[in-house]
């Protein structure tokens, strides 16, 4: 059996590739995958609609205030002219280039430097922004949409090809308006979105990590769509529909730590890009926010407190767990392992605790969960093979082996509303992840028919109870890539 790890650290079935990346610890290696990708090309759905879609009013938040776009872009043309006078060199870490322009020189402590590593961290900009074996932050990922495809930019302090020249506003806008250097509105596939919610202080503190990482002269052609998404006007009616700027405001009714939380898992964490559905224009359903969704073939779960496919039957503590190591009742098999590995990992436990006590706040909501279909015929053979090819490990009562196989008895991949986990991990196998090792890969073993009765199987036995909905036509998709 192939060893998927032998190509990459990160899971082969998720079509990663990474690179090595020096030693430097805290830039350890960073996998890249098509998580982001779909991810995109869902994005683009939502532009496609934005574009032909009247803008609602209603959609807006009634306190954002529209952006004013004209004295933007006057604003930005004046700055970008006295920027190419000034002819600014920066020093790395020591001078904030742009404000230079405006104001003295403000100087950045090494206090600061370390808190925007750590909020980078937190917000995993390093996972787009690094291509597959290229310089932290360097930028030329590809992310391929199905109009086209987009390398993300260089954005280490290189003055020519990165954000030398940029100032701590001009980095301030790009986050929090999602307008960049040259005063065009950029695609929500950077997730300015989310990003629009962290305070000033810690967009500046991002700002001042950024400008002590190695500058890389990386040229990147960023706009590769075709038309008309290749014209950013097509943004506008996006914007106006989905976009709502605002920095959190903490809930004085609520705890320090939840509202902590409620920072991270809104803002930097930007769970629910993955973890809540869309409507069909590509918006958020504010009460169907956490229900899960899917990604990229994989299906990001219910993390409301709904008790048998969320996070009801979990602590704190638990939660907590998973997110630093990926240990808990389920293991990240999938996008979710790179979002540990590259980001949530390096949280302080104080932070991760506090994004736990801000999920089991939501309250419980399994509406995504299909209705329960009647019987099934095929069950005795979904039983037969699983008794033959699942029970050495998982065991036939589904309760697994504490800490060496997982049980699959009110397992939240084995519940989601969407079967699709169970068939990228048969069809795939797992790497040795944490405590557990390795899980083999039955591609060649078992046919389409045979996988769908197995993921029928599991998901209405032992006290589950999620629909008995997987079909051999999904597992045949799940085996091409
Ligand atoms: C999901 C992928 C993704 C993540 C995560 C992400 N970005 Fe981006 N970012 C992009 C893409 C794509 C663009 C190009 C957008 C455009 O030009 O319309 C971009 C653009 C930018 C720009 C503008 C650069 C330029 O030259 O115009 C800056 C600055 C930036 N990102 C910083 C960050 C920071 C800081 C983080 C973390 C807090 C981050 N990004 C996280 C994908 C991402
Ligand atoms: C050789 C032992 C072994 C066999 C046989 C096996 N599994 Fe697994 N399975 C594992 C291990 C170990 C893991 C956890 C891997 C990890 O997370 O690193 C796992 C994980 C899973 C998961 C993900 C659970 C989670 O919490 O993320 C599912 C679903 C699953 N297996 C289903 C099956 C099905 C269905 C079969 C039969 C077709 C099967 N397994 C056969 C060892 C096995
Ligand atoms: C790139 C997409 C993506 C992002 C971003 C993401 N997740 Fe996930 N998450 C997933 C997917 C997919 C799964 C399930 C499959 C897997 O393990 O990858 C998952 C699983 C989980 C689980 C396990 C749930 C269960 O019932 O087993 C938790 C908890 C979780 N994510 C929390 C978070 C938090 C908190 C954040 C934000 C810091 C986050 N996720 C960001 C895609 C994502």
């Amino acid at each position: 059996m192939a060893d998927p790890r032998k190509s990459c650290e990160c899971h082969a079935m998720v079509a990663v590739s990474c690179g090595a990346r020096g030693t430097d610890a805290t830039q350890s290696n960073v996998c890249q995958s098509t998580v982001h990708r779909s991810w995109i090309a869902k994005t683009f759905h939502w532009i496609v609609a934005g574009v032909f879609a009247p803008p609602q009013t209603g959609a807006r938040d009634a306190h954002s205030v529209p952006p004013n776009r004209k004295r933007l872009r006057e604003l930005t043309r004046s700055r970008k002219r006295t920027a190419s006078r000034v002819g600014l060199v920066v020093a790395i870490g020591v001078l904030d280039a742009a404000i230079a322009q405006t104001k003295p020189a403000r100087p950045v402590s090494s206090d600061q430097v370390r808190r925007g590593e750590y909020l980078a961290r937190a917000a995993d900009c390093i996972s787009c922004h690094t291509a597959n074996g290229g310089a932290p932050y360097a930028g030329g990922l590809r992310l391929d949409t199905p109009f086209g495809y987009m390398l993300t930019p260089n954005i280490t302090p290189d003055p020519d090809t990165g954000i030398g020249r940029w100032s701590a506003n001009d980095f301030y806008r790009a986050l929090h308006d999602g307008v960049n250097k040259r005063g065009a509105d950029m695609y929500p596939t950077m997730p300015y979105d989310f990003y629009t919610r962290i305070t000033r202080a810690d967009i500046d503190a991002i700002f001042a990590y950024l400008r002590t990482v190695k500058p890389e002269r990386n040229a990147v052609d960023v706009n590769h769509l075709d038309f008309p998404f290749d014209i950013r006007m097509s943004m506008i009616a996006w914007r106006e529909l989905y976009f709502t700027k605002g920095t959190y405001t903490p809930d004085p009714a609520k705890t320090a730590s939840w509202n902590r939380g409620a920072y991270l898992v809104e803002g930097l964490g930007h769970c629910s890009a993955c973890h809540s559905p869309r409507n069909l224009l590509g918006g958020f359903e504010k009460d169907k926010d956490f229900t899960g969704a899917g990604i990229d073939g994989w299906f990001a779960l219910n993390l409301t407190s709904d008790v048998t496919t969320g996070l009801g039957a979990w602590t704190v503590n638990d939660i907590a767990t998973y997110l630093k190591t990926g240990a808990g009742k389920t293991t990240p098999v999938g996008p979710m392992a790179e979002v540990v590995r590259n980001s949530l990992r390096y949280l302080t436990d104080t932070d991760l605790k506090a994004m736990a006590e801000y999920l089991k706040s939501i309250p419980a909501d399994s509406s995504v969960l299909a209705d329960r279909n009647g019987p099934d015929p095929t069950r005795a053979q979904g039983a037969a093979l699983y008794s033959d090819h699942c029970s050495g490990c998982h065991q036939a009562n589904g309760r697994g082996i504490s800490g060496v196989f997982p049980q699959l008895a009110g397992n939240g991949v084995v519940l989601a509303s969407d079967p699709a986990n169970i068939f990228k991990v048969v069809l795939g196998g797992i790497p040795a992840l944490g405590k557990y090792t390795a899980m083999p890969s039955f591609a060649s073993q078992l046919d389409d028919h045979q996988i769908a009765d197995i993921a029928n199987y599991v998901r209405t036995s032992w006290g589950n109870t999620a629909a008995p909905d997987a079909t051999a036509s999904m597992a045949a998709k799940f085996r091409r890539p």
